[in-house]
């Protein structure tokens, strides 16, 4: 599959976005036509992926020094402290101001690099290299750079903006399947807030991920990218209507974070979004067919049932992340309340006053919908959240 060079757009900074399958050679040569200067790249990879970097190393050797750095992509390692590892790292490595943070992994890796990157020297170019759907559909797609702390997921980073994206759809291939539909929920977040007439493309593409799996996985990237680049042209910090991605993440975040990485990114923003569709349809009035179809497209992303899944995460755990939610202060919101994105119907966001698709929700209300979701008869009071495991 021929290499196609889209050009994003985070305000007025553009970023090329090369893509194409089994053309390494040239994402490589476009890698170095964007930084004729550079006198070396750090590889930062997920040891997972260590056949596709080791090829990719070896590719670029041929034009610059590289040097190499591995980590286990894994939720508890979104920290500060991997963060200064390979800042470390690279001071060592006597990297220099001309030097590149090339970032090659899912969305961990990118996060973690990518905060590496505006960090070194206050600032070195950054290559993302995504490996997953996440992040080749979603997170890259946003400059936001950012890590974990004890209280909650991504309440430390920054926004810093890649020099380049590049990805060989090929890397996704080696992604387990089962992570490759839960991953791609975040893809149809994006439907539900941002593109709901491309619903139909984004199921015709999960259905043939199997039979053309290459081809399959370019349509779900171009979904990807129109989805988020109207909104990130004019809001490149996504700190107001871009805030609409954050659609299932304030319960989806709890939970990833409560489960200690247990439940993935994606999946657990699919639990979010139909936790905050059961919200919207009680505060909203959003309609039946609009959560119906919240349902379906779980579905299609092959989850397993709710209530098999809410067994295995502590609801006391997500009720405490819930209320150290990293979109606190974007607008008016009392201590027991929590901000999330609503939806008025499909592709049609709540917007309070300044425009802003966040909505002040009751933590006892968000908690009630989480567990009607997970199949529970009754919630607890919030003000004595339950311990242990929901049954
Ligand atoms: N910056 C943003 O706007 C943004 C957006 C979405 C998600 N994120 C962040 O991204 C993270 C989730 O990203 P993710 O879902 O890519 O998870 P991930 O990076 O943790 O990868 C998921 C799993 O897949 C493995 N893996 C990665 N590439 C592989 C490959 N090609 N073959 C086989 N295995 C592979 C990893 O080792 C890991 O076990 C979260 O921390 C989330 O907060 C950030």
């Amino acid at each position: 599959m021929e290499v196609t060079e889209r050009e994003l757009s985070f305000g007025t900074t553009r970023v090329p976005y090369h893509y194409g399958a089994d053309r390494l050679p040239e994402l490589v040569a476009a890698t170095i036509r964007q930084l004729p200067d550079a006198d070396a790249v750090l590889l930062v990879s997920d040891r997972r992926v260590r056949d596709h970097a080791q090829t990719l190393a070896a590719l670029l050797a041929r034009h610059l020094r590289v040097e190499t750095y591995a980590l286990d992509a894994v939720e508890a390692q979104k920290t500060l402290p991997s963060v200064q590892a390979i800042l470390e790292y690279a001071t060592e490595r006597r990297l220099s101001r001309r030097s590149v943070i090339l970032a090659m992994g899912g969305g961990t890796v990118g996060n973690i690099a990518g905060l590496a990157a505006a960090l070194l020297y206050r600032g070195t170019r950054l290559v993302h290299a995504p490996t997953t759907p996440v992040a080749a559909f979603d997170a890259v797609v946003s400059v936001k750079q950012g890590v974990n702390l004890p209280a909650g997921k991504n309440l430390c980073g920054t926004y810093f903006t890649p020099t380049l994206i590049i990805c060989d759809l090929r890397w996704l291939s080696t992604v387990p399947r089962s992570g490759l539909r839960t991953g791609l929920a975040e893809m149809a977040k994006n439907i539900l807030v941002a593109v709901p007439h491309r619903r139909d493309s984004f199921t015709t593409a999960l259905a043939e991920l199997d039979r053309r799996p290459l081809a399959a996985l370019r349509d779900l990237l171009e979904i990807g990218i129109e989805a988020k680049q109207p909104h990130l042209l004019d809001d490149p910090h996504e700190r107001r209507g871009a805030l609409v991605f954050e659609y299932g993440h304030t319960v989806g975040h709890a939970i990833e974070f409560a489960s200690a990485g247990a439940v993935g990114h994606g999946e657990a923003v699919a639990w979010g979004m139909r936790v905050a569709a059961e919200v919207s349809r009680r505060t909203r009035g959003l309609d039946l067919e609009c959560v119906e179809t919240h349902h379906q497209l779980t579905a299609a992303l092959g989850l397993p049932e709710p209530s098999e899944r809410f067994r295995t995460i502590d609801r006391a755990a997500v009720l405490r992340a819930l209320t150290a939610d990293n979109k606190r202060g974007y607008a008016a919101c009392e201590p027991d309340e929590v901000l999330m994105v609503l939806l008025d119907g499909p592709g049609r966001p709540a917007r309070d006053e300044t425009g802003r698709p966040l909505v002040p929700v009751p933590v006892a209300l968000a908690m009630d919908a989480f567990d009607r979701v997970a199949g529970a008869t009754r919630s607890e009071p919030v003000s004595r959240p339950t311990t242990g495991v929901l049954r």
